[in-house]
């Protein structure tokens, strides 16, 4: 790899690295303390909370979106030799699981803002999109860097 290559790698993978935990963060932040609160705080409170954050998460994230997912590809590219061929090694199939992973990631996000531009998110949806989204984020993250130090 070219001085250049490397250092292109490294510019996309601190945007990437500094979206994941602006992402990471705030679902952590939803799922661990958020939902921690529910019950003292009460029911309208609540309410109240989530619609508050679920305009600045509008405002914010589609930025932190686009910043991880543009980083993300651009590394994925200098990696499609290996992503052609996804069961051939150990790296290549925890790449392809976790870029799928984030896809999916990507359709919960694109659900939530629109159910919550139309006023439907309710805090059931709220609660399960979080928990299903929690759970993507904790799979990729160990996928990401199990990918470099797990073999078989
Ligand atoms: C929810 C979305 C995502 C999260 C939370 C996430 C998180 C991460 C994390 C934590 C790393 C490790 C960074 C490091 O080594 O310090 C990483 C690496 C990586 N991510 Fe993502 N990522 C996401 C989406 C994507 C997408 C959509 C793609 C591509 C289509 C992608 C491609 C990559 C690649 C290729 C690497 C390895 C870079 C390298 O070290 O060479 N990621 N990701």
């Amino acid at each position: 790899m070219s001085e250049v290559a490397v250092m292109s790698h490294f510019v996309l993978l601190v945007l990437h690295l500094f979206a994941a935990i602006m992402f990471a963060g705030a679902v952590f932040f939803e799922v661990l303390i958020l939902e921690g609160i529910r019950k003292p705080v009460g029911r309208e409170v609540m309410r109240t909370v989530e619609i508050a954050i679920g305009a600045r998460a509008r405002r914010l994230m589609p930025f932190v979106m686009l910043v991880l997912y543009g980083a993300g590809i651009a590394m994925a590219y200098q990696y499609r030799g290996v992503l052609a061929h996804p069961f051939s090694s150990s790296f290549a199939l925890m790449l392809s699981i976790k870029v799928v992973l984030a896809l999916s990631v990507l359709v919960h996000f694109i659900t939530a803002l629109t159910l919550s531009g139309a006023r439907k998110l309710k805090s059931r949806h709220f609660q399960l999109i979080h928990l299903s989204v929690f759970c993507h984020v904790v799979l990729i993250v160990f996928l990401a860097k199990a990918m470099f130090y797990i073999r078989w």
